[in-house]
């Protein structure tokens, strides 16, 4: 479905909760599967992406239903059988990359496909750790599909060259699995849901500084509530701040410290967000965000904060565009690992609107503020992060633009629209 989109007659008030966060969603799923007993976990996503991962336990055994309140009640007995067929995780590659740790130690043999954006991602950031600890994995030249050789594990001391919670969660979850202890150190510290997680759910974790080492460990079910995605909260947060007249309240924010990278720059960009009311909820931080129409300042973007706001690249690109002077981003070259090679489709995508930004090997440089024009297709690259982020930019268009391939967004926000339409009406 395409979509046409141009500047709104007034700015975006009132407020909307924020729906589920996708990474905890992913979690709750798979690691309820792994606890013998029945979990409850309120406030599952809706996105493609988490259902991926749910259609995955359900494969390998587990039962799952929601009630009328749209719980999701997961049972199992703690262990996982054998799938009949090939496990497709879709666009997912938190569903790939966690479920292969888990599988890596089982007593039986598995398969992982993706799509074709999921099956031209790289697989060997895990693969290798997997080996270290005695997995057999067969991979078409270290990308999907996956096949799993389950093996007894034992366990490693690692230090990953990426900041990656992908990676070092699927190095802990085989860890559970594993004989002795494994340990995992990253570059920077990367999003910590699952750490959280498994220690709510009582396995032998224990983090310090950027180091996590873990036991074999049985864990308990328990009642996961989820927060609202800081990474969906992001399109209404640029938003708010760049169409003039805006004020609106976010209900449920997830606030865990290491993905508000993005408050943080913001914060240094001269944003005016306020954080109201802030709580936990099953080990996560989250709370509710008062966000007005803004005047921003340029800034850099680089080293320890680019974990913490990885997913949020695409719309900071946006932002900077309506800020007043030069924002660098750099050692963001991950971003060409993503759905989509992110840096080349945002500075791609958003030259079309007349923006001055340019591609650099890890990120990008942005001149504002600029005009955007609109008159425009614009694509989305099959990337769910690179259509909502495009559909803020189409927000300051004088001229409609035609986002095409839309229904990406259902990938992680399927509810996006709608309370996009709330706060504009
Ligand atoms: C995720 C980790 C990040 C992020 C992705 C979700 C997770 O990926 O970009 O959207 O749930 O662990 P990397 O770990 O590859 O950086």
């Amino acid at each position: 479905m395409d979509k046409k989109i141009s500047k709104p007659k007034k700015g975006l008030t009132g407020r909307i909760t924020i729906p589920s966060d996708k990474s905890i969603s992913h979690r709750a799923v798979i690691f309820s599967s792994l606890a013998n007993g029945t979990s409850i976990i309120k406030n599952f996503s809706t996105g493609q992406d988490p259902a991926s991962s749910l259609d995955i336990c359900k494969s390998l055994g587990i039962n799952a239903e929601f009630n009328s309140k749209n719980e999701l009640y997961i049972t199992s007995n703690g262990k996982l059988t054998a799938p009949t067929g090939d496990l497709y995780c879709g666009n997912s590659g938190t569903t790939m990359r966690l479920m292969a740790g888990i599988l890596a130690g089982q007593d039986f043999n598995s398969t992982l496909t993706g799509d074709q954006s999921l099956s031209n991602r790289p697989m060997k950031r895990i693969i290798t750790p997997l080996s270290l600890m005695g997995a057999k994995i067969k991979s078409n030249e270290d990308k999907a599909p996956l096949e799993i050789h389950g093996q007894k594990l034992h366990g490693i001391d690692y230090t990953t060259p990426i900041a990656s919670a992908q990676v070092k969660s699927a190095i802990l979850l085989a860890g559970l699995f594993a004989d002795d202890k494994t340990s995992v150190t990253e570059p920077y510290l990367s999003r910590n849901h699952t750490e959280l997680m498994l220690s709510y759910m009582g396995a032998d974790i224990k983090t310090d500084k950027l180091t996590i080492t873990i036991g074999k460990s049985e864990l308990m079910p328990k009642t996961i509530e989820i927060p609202g995605d800081i990474s969906s909260a992001a399109y209404f947060i640029a938003a708010a701040l760049i169409v003039p007249e805006s004020e609106i309240i976010l209900k449920n924010v997830g606030l865990n410290p290491t993905r508000t990278g993005i408050l943080d720059i913001l914060k240094q960009m001269g944003a005016d967000i306020e954080i109201l009311d802030k709580r936990t909820i099953s080990n996560e931080l989250t709370g509710d965000l008062k966000v007005k129409y803004s005047n921003l300042k340029a800034c850099t973007i680089q080293g320890d904060i680019i974990p913490r706001l990885i997913d949020e690249i695409p719309v900071i690109a946006v932002l900077a565009t309506q800020a007043e002077g030069q924002t660098v981003i750099k050692d963001a070259q991950d971003l060409r690992n993503k759905e989509s090679d992110r840096i080349k489709a945002i500075v791609t995508e958003l030259k079309k609107f007349g923006a001055d930004i340019e591609e650099t090997p890890d990120g990008m440089i942005i001149n504002g503020k600029t005009k955007l024009t609109g008159g425009i297709e614009t694509e989305t690259y099959h990337d769910h992060r690179l259509a909502m982020s495009l559909y803020i930019a189409g927000l300051l268009c004088s001229k409609e633009i035609l986002i095409k391939d839309f229904d990406w967004v259902k990938i992680s926000f399927p509810e996006f629209e709608r309370l996009f339409d709330t706060l504009l009406t």
